[in-house]
């Protein structure tokens, strides 16, 4: 297991659309083992594989992370489908997007059909904040960032904010 970087914006890798997943095997699990540990360092409670740079259809997510507990999930081709009419606004935040958080309104209840860590077909009912979070990954697999909801102006003040995080992270590297 091992900690990778995360990207941020404006890298360009972050807009590409993920492909499937053909096996779910060593290689993968090796793969979401890395992404677990990565989410985890940075403090976040879901990542996807495009993140760490893989193109790949894979998210990892754990909801308690932050109470002390341990519950890694695991998603492999994940596919979203029946979302409720019902929307709920939540305050987002990406670890792509580090410091800057907002308000996005998404549905509040979506099946998803998805590859658990061992390649078994799962499905489930996401609600509240798993519902959130699990449509906010899904994003990420389209290339798509909470960001990208808001408006231009947040959208351009958000990336303006990473930039600037990480030129003084540079400064403090050289240092
Ligand atoms: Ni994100």
């Amino acid at each position: 297991m091992a900690v990778r970087e995360i990207l941020t914006v404006p890298n360009p890798i972050l807009k590409e659309v993920s492909k499937p997943v053909d096996k779910v095997d060593e290689e993968l699990r090796s793969l979401m083992d890395d992404m677990l540990d990565s989410m985890y360092a940075a403090d976040g409670i879901g990542l996807a594989a495009i993140q760490v740079g893989v193109p790949k259809r894979v998210i990892v997510m754990d909801l308690d992370w932050g109470r002390g507990e341990r519950n890694p999930r695991y998603f492999v081709n994940p596919v979203l489908s029946d979302p409720s009419d019902n929307k709920l606004p939540y305050e987002e935040g990406c670890l792509s997007v580090p410091t800057y958080y907002d308000e996005v309104e998404r549905p509040d209840r979506v099946r998803i059909d998805y590859l658990d860590y061992d390649g078994k077909p799962k499905t489930e009912i996401a609600e509240g904040m798993f519902a959130v979070c699990i449509q906010h990954e899904m994003d990420h697999l389209e290339g798509v960032l909470f960001i990208d909801h808001l408006s231009r102006l947040k959208r351009q003040r958000a990336v303006q904010k990473v930039k600037k995080l990480a030129r003084l992270r540079d400064q403090d590297d050289a240092a």
